[in-house]
């Protein structure tokens, strides 16, 4: 009983909770968070990117649109960092069920 209660937390913790999050923005806080934190709240609020769910290509679209039209500058090398980050946390697949745990962490 004494192991359950952590696992539940662990299990349950989802990308919405605050100590996931950089405090200053609300971003998820994995990998290549401080590149879109520096490049993608110069002009708005991160809240539009944290509200948008999309697959990579639908990701580097949003980027071209305003670079094209809304004066974002070429994000060159660092592009792909950011496209595996938003992908990878604001992509359609994080809607869903999260993974279950393997077996063995499950209780009997
Ligand atoms: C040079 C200014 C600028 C920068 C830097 C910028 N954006 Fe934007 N972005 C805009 C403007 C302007 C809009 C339109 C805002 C509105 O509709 O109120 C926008 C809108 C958006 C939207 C909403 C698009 C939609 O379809 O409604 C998303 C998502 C977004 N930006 C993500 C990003 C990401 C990710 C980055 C970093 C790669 C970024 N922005 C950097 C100017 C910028």
């Amino acid at each position: 009983m004494k192991l359950l209660l952590p696992l539940i937390i662990i299990f349950n913790s989802s990308p919405s909770i605050a100590w996931d999050n950089d405090p200053a923005t609300g971003l998820i806080n994995k990998p290549g968070m401080e590149l879109v934190r520096a490049h993608c709240t110069a002009c708005h609020s991160a809240r539009l990117i944290i509200q948008n769910k999309a697959e990579r290509p639908g990701w580097l679209s949003t980027i071209r649109w305003m670079q094209e039209s809304q004066g974002l500058w070429p994000l060159g090398q660092v592009e792909a960092t950011i496209l595996d980050y938003l992908s990878a946390n604001y992509g359609p697949k994080k809607v869903g069920r999260r993974k279950r745990p393997p077996p063995e962490l499950l209780p009997p």
